[in-house]
């Protein structure tokens, strides 16, 4: 048998983001695509899991379960819902959720965009549009200085590379059916002037991103507060078919090297995965006939955080802290197997000397899984879709019990 000890600040938590929680994200663009007759969400994301409201015992939740951490996302569409226009009432109410994780001994790590823009960037491409920088950057002048000094680490953005790792792996392209041209049409833009974050895969976007992630990076180190800034990525671990060499090469440049080469004055990479990417002559190959398989249609395979790890922290060379890890599965049961066999990994990364920071679980809770609806269930607590009663289930106490013994073994 082997274990190891993580070291004492080590980070624990769970992740979140605010449009997939806390329900009522009005003014973003998500609302309205959600909303459109052509959508292609499986359901509007409506009240999610009115996290808007319940945090203090959310929070209060993940501290008796046994985390020290929690990843959550402030919505910019909340704090700016018109152009121009900044909510002090929004700006607040994220300084007393701060607040409330310091009260219960839980250090906040805050990502100031995950996948959601106000609906009004959208009106003026984006992130296709090369005055998004500048206006980010107003978003987080205001955000950093209402807020920076209850800040524990920081992520400018979450995965970058969205568009780029569903454009290989949705069976159909989005730009290719009614809803995008509809969701053009409702933003008044031409169709390839739609910037959307989770959909958009234009190479012209990553250039945007990263010049918004450079100001913005700027502005929270001057403070107040003095965190560690980076950004996530969503990591596949990539394998290779037989023959499939140059193939799997060529995904790894567009899918992770793309985006971990510029990462190298970050103060850290967030490493985001879920499975592996088994990558042939032609591009992916289907998991083995027998294979276990998700609610998301990937493969069960706990063993792939370990190998993005490993090759998030070889490329950047900054240190890592997994900032999601999870799996979408109804039984529980598989969810304790898939911590037991990924959490071993990260420690087998640190036994080697990379520097590991901290390990967040996808996800606190039952929530809206963008385009799939309420269907996938990644939380280690149930949330009643009546009645919104939350219910942690066997996962949260093992997971919890790891971290409060800040020690695994395997
Ligand atoms: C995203 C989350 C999402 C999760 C599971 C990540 O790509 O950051 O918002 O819910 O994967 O699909």
């Amino acid at each position: 048998m082997s274990e190891f000890t993580f070291p004492d600040n080590f980070l624990w938590g769970t992740s979140t983001a605010g449009h997939q929680v806390e329900g009522q994200n009005l003014n973003s663009e998500s609302w309205v695509l959600e909303h459109l007759p052509e959508t292609i969400y499986a359901e509007p994301s409506g009240d999610a899991c009115d996290h808007y409201h319940r945090y203090p015992e959310d929070i209060a939740m993940l501290a008796d379960l046994g985390f020290n951490s929690y990843r959550f996302s402030i919505e910019w569409a909340r704090i700016e819902p018109v152009e121009g226009e900044f909510s002090l009432a929004a700006l607040d109410h994220y300084r007393r959720m701060l607040a409330c994780c310091h009260e219960n001994g839980i250090s906040p790590m805050v990502t100031f965009h995950h996948f959601i823009s106000p609906a009004w960037l959208m009106r003026d491409a984006g992130w296709l549009s090369s005055k998004t920088p500048d206006r980010y950057a107003r978003y987080i002048e205001k955000a950093s200085a209402h807020l920076g000094d209850l800040i524990g680490t920081a992520c400018t953005f979450n995965e970058p590379n969205i568009a780029v790792v569903l454009s290989k792996m949705l069976p159909f392209s989005i730009q290719k059916t009614p809803f995008w041209n509809k969701a053009a049409d409702a933003f008044g833009v031409a169709p390839d002037r739609l910037g959307l974050w989770q959909f958009a895969a234009d190479p012209a976007m990553w250039d945007i991103i990263y010049q918004t992630h450079l100001k913005a990076r700027d502005i929270l180190h001057a403070g107040p507060g003095s965190y560690p800034v980076g950004l996530t990525l969503a990591m596949m671990d990539i394998h290779t078919a037989e023959g499939g060499e140059s193939t799997a090469a060529q995904f790894r440049r567009e899918l992770s090297d793309n985006y971990l080469e510029r990462l190298t004055d970050d103060d850290f990479v967030g490493v985001q995965t879920y499975s592996r990417m088994v990558v042939g002559p032609d591009g992916l190959v289907h998991p083995p006939e027998g294979a276990e398989i998700t609610q998301m249609h990937e493969e069960f395979y706990p063993e792939a955080i370990e190998g993005t790890v490993r090759y998030a922290s070889s490329v950047a060379g900054v240190p890592v802290y997994v900032t999601e890890n999870g799996l979408p599965m109804e039984d529980d049961s598989r969810r304790v197997e898939y911590f037991k066999r990924a959490v071993p990994g990260v420690a087998r990364c640190m036994q080697d000397g990379i520097d590991v920071r901290g390990y967040f679980c996808w996800s606190l809770m039952d929530n809206f899984e963008w385009i799939s609806g309420y269907g996938p269930k990644f939380g280690i607590v149930a949330v009643d879709r009546k009645t919104l009663k939350r219910t942690p289930k066997p996962s949260a106490s093992v997971l919890g019990g790891i971290a409060r013994a800040n020690r695994v073994e395997w």
